[in-house]
């Protein structure tokens, strides 16, 4: 499998991992030859209750037996993005109330930019430094990393930076700015938190000169944080919030959520302002609506800080520096890429699953499913630590 999967699936890196997965549940997922990894990864996020969970299973069954697609997004009156949008509402504070649903993060962010560029008339976009948020043409455009995105260029126009956490950039923000666009946690750069008030002090800015204040909860979204949503954390309230990942407990899935009155501007002048054929798929909706009623009655949010406890008083060890970020959204940084590297690499012969983050070299991500058990965030510490322990050894 793995020489085909080299020769006829594209590729992203000249070296991926290329496990042979078998199958996959709960925190584990097993190789081809039945050798079991503990997951701390969760695909980057996304498997948010863990592989499998039966509910997301019982969903998928359900759905799946009634009706799949039927009609493009926005036409029919489904069951499962009915009753998914509407409980998104519940869970969000006014006036975020109706939600548009994508096939994924980003084409949920280019929905969004889209949508602030409709409500203001304005072009401009502002993006922060050392932001991801995804790799359709808006959402890269939004990316300030000159060797990633120059082979692509033109790109879309009207976009600036400023610097995340940087309270005088914020002046940038001017009545020429249709909407601001920022990650709750910076993911790629590191799981970067803002600083205590930025996040207020940017919407209080798009208040003066009537901008919007986009939020990308695709990472930390969805209870990972300990809030179901991480803006929660900051005593912020975006006007449009950005969703994926973790919101289809191992489907693909994406959304923004604006007011009413915003959200409506799609449908007119021009009507079919934002269209997809997929979007709101009726089993991907159902898996979602599953996955949120999971995390609301599992209570896998208040879960997520204790984890994160349990976790920080594990991972000390002379290689690891610090640990940023927040619940089960964690990055332990060791002091060079090259020791990431190779504890990640050698975390997976012991069958523990870490990763990288994109841009930051020496972390090295740990976000495991919401629903990990306390044992296995034992098991799976003690591995990343005697993994450290020998690159130490080699070290002195
Ligand atoms: C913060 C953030 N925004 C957007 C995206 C893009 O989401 P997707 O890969 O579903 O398009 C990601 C994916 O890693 C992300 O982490």
């Amino acid at each position: 499998m793995k020489a085909d999967f080299l020769k006829y699936q594209a590729q992203t890196t000249p070296h991926p991992l290329a496990m042979e997965v078998s199958h996959a549940k709960g925190s584990y997922i097993y190789d081809t030859s039945g050798k079991a990894y503990l997951d701390f990864v969760a695909g980057v996020s996304a498997t948010s209750v863990g592989h499998g969970h039966p509910n997301v299973l019982k969903a998928l069954r359900e759905q799946s037996e009634k009706y799949l697609h039927v009609m493009v997004y926005g036409e029919y009156a489904q069951s499962p993005a009915v009753q998914l949008t509407r409980l998104l509402a519940e869970l969000l504070p006014a006036p975020l109330e109706q939600t548009y649903l994508v096939n994924s993060g980003t084409e949920a962010i280019d929905g969004a930019m889209k949508l602030a560029r409709r409500v203001t008339g304005r072009q401009e976009i502002i993006s922060a430094n050392q932001a991801y948020h995804g790799n359709t043409f808006g959402a890269l455009s939004l990316m300030n990393y000159e060797e990633r995105v120059a082979p692509f260029r033109p790109l879309v126009g009207g976009i600036r930076h400023i610097d995340y956490n940087s309270f005088e950039h914020l002046e940038q923000i001017t009545s020429q700015t249709a909407g601001v666009v920022l990650e709750t946690i910076q993911g790629g750069a590191g799981f970067i938190q803002p600083v205590e008030g930025w996040l207020s002090a940017v919407k209080k800015r798009c208040e003066e000169v009537d901008a919007l204040l986009i939020l990308d909860e695709i990472q930390p979204g969805f209870g990972r944080t300990g809030t179901f949503f991480g803006f929660e954390n900051y005593n912020v309230l975006p006007d449009i919030v950005v969703m994926g990942k973790g919101m289809g407990g191992g489907m693909p899935i994406g959304a923004f959520t604006a007011s009413t009155a915003h959200m409506q501007l799609l449908s007119n002048n021009p009507k079919l302002g934002h269209i997809t054929t997929f979007g709101g798929h009726p089993v991907i909706a159902a898996a979602a609506l599953a996955t949120v009623q999971t995390i609301l009655d599992e209570k896998l949010m208040e879960q997520a800080l204790e984890k994160e406890k349990l976790m920080r008083s594990l991972l000390i060890h002379p290689l690891i520096e610090e640990v940023r970020g927040k619940g089960l959204m964690l990055a332990a940084m060791t002091p060079s890429a090259e020791i990431t590297s190779q504890a990640i690499l050698q975390a997976q012969d012991e069958g523990l699953i870490l990763f990288w983050l994109l841009f930051e070299s020496r972390a090295i991500r740990i976000t495991p499913p919401l629903t990990i058990s306390n044992e296995e965030i034992e098991k799976g510490c003690r591995t990343l630590i005697q993994v450290l322990d020998k690159i130490a050894s080699k070290l002195s």
